[in-house]
This record gives C-alpha cells, sequence and structure tokens, in this order.
C-alpha cells in the first residue's frame, strides 16, 4: 500500500504551517554554496504546495523569511530575494493550475520593492481560486504582528469602536496578518531544530508539533504524508480528558 492511501482524507489538518529550515545546511553537508540550497529548497516548495493541494488541505502557510532574517549577510538576503521574485514568476502556472490562492503575511513593505510587487500581482491573480489558500509568511515576526494587533485594537478602544471588556480571542484573531485563517493544526519544521523561531505565536496554541530532521530541499511529499499520518495518530484533547472524546 502507498503512504498517501493510509491517511484519512475526512481528518485532514485544516491548516498546515511549516518552517522550512536546513537549506544552508544541505548545501554545506555537499560543498555547495548557501545559495544553491536556498535554491533547491524552491523545489520543496513547490512539491509541498501541490501535494498539499491535491490531498485537500484547505490552507498551507510556509515560513520563508523571518524578521531576524534580515540580520543575514546581505549577499544572502538579496539572493533570497532574488529567488523569491523568480519563483512567483515561474510558479503563478502552479497556483492556476491546482487552484490556489496565494495570500502573504508579514511586514510586506519592508520587501525590495520589486519583490513586493511581483507578490501583490500574483495575489491579485490568484484571488478568486478556491482549492487552497497559500499563506507565505515574508518578512514575518510573530512579535511584531502582536505588536501591530495590539496597537490597531488601541486606536479602535481610543476612538470609542470598540469598547476594552469586549475584547475577546475573536477580536485578537480580526486584527491578526493571519485573520482570515484557521488556527493551525499541524505544525511541521524540517532540519533537526526543536524550536519556533517567532513563528505565529497565537495561532499555534494548540497545534501538534512536528520535528523532523530531513532538511528542507530533501522535503518530499512522502515526508509531509508522513507527518499527516503522524497527525492523525494524535488524541488532540483541548483541555478534556481521553474519556470525555470518546
Ligand atoms: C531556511 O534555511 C531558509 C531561510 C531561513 C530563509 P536556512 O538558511 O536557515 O538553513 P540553515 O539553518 O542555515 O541550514
Ligand atoms: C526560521 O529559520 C525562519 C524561516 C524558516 C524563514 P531560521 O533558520 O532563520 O531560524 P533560527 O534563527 O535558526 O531559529
Ligand atoms: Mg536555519
Amino acid at each position: 500500500m502507498n503512504l498517501i492511501d493510509t491517511i484519512n482524507t475526512d481528518y485532514l489538518p485544516k491548516h498546515i504551517a511549516i518552517i522550512m529550515d536546513g537549506n544552508g545546511r544541505w548545501a554545506k553537508q555537499k560543498g555547495l554554496l548557501r545559495s544553491i540550497g536556498h535554491e533547491n529548497g524552491t523545489k520543496s516548495v513547490r512539491e509541498t504546495v501541490e501535494s498539499s493541494a491535491q490531498l485537500g488541505v484547505e490552507n498551507l502557510t510556509l515560513y520563508a523569511f523571518s524578521t531576524e532574517n534580515w540580520n543575514r549577510p546581505k549577499l544572502e538576503v538579496q539572493t533570497l530575494m532574488k529567488l523569491l521574485v523568480s519563483s512567483l514568476k515561474k510558479e503563478i502556472k502552479t497556483l492556476q493550475e491546482n487552484d490556489i490562492r496565494l495570500q502573504a503575511i508579514g511586514c510586506l513593505e519592508s520587501l525590495p520593492k520589486k519583490a513586493h510587487k511581483e507578490l501583490l500581482e500574483v495575489i491579485e491573480k490568484t484571488k478568486d481560486n478556491k482549492r487552497m489558500c497559500l499563506t507565505l509568511a515574508l518578512s514575518y515576526g510573530s512579535r511584531e504582528e502582536l505588536i501591530n494587533t495590539i496597537k490597531q485594537i488601541s486606536l479602535k478602544v481610543k476612538n470609542n469602536i470598540i469598547s476594552i471588556e469586549n475584547i475577546d480571542e475573536s477580536v485578537i484573531n480580526e486584527h491578526l496578518y493571519t485573520q482570515n485563517l484557521p488556527d493551525v493544526d499541524l505544525l511541521i519544521r524540517t532540519s533537526g531544530e526543536q524550536r519556533i523561531s517567532n513563528f505565529l505565536l497565537w495561532q499555534i496554541a494548540y497545534a501538534e508539533f512536528y520535528f523532523t530532521k530531513v532538511l528542507w530541499p530533501d522535503f518530499t511529499k512522502e515526508h509531509l504524508y508522513e507527518a499527516i499520518i503522524e497527525y492523525q495518530k494524535r488524541e488532540r484533547r483541548f483541555g478534556k480528558t481521553s474519556e470525555q472524546l470518546h
């Protein structure tokens, strides 16, 4: 039996988020430049996006560039931004063919003009696609997102649009970059690191974590299936006892 046949498609995570890590180490192991690692990482992105959509996953969020990643050497940042532009140009076809809508979260204004423009174009072109929502986290930092949220809500309180008593989880959700997305069900991180690196801190409150040693450029659809199969074996109790669930 194929791995994919063991997946219960009636119980898929509604939202998968991935910290795509290990491009640099992948390249180093092969004696190659880090940029080659990033380039090969884009193949894994395509395979993951396509196979998620084909499986029936409704939301996929990929951590592509963090607010902290601006601190990398200038040349590496430039390479990553160039790769973003070329991938967007190339992959618009994949998105259209698979009926995937693209959106982005993060401080998008801080992206280079060309990347920002290309991104907005692909977002616009795919806005009516229905099968899956692909969210790219770009220049994204969860703390920055939360600060932004607090500022927006505070302003509304100040202007009497919201009263303090009415601030609840849904008000906060509506002011996050991820406003239209459900909570993360499954969080995957590749490369063996077991940390969150400032990713979706609020949204992963009850996510199942899946860490794998596989480096991102080696990540294939089979690895994705393995993560989903593992997710489906877990009992999500949300504070209740196991007996209450059965
Ligand atoms: C992930 O791979 C890509 C980005 C963070 C942009 P890394 O570049 O972090 O790879 P390692 O962690 O150095 O191996
Ligand atoms: C996290 O990876 C960010 C992305 C995958 C885009 P990093 O490789 O930057 O994370 P740290 O700094 O090692 O935690
Ligand atoms: Mg890394």
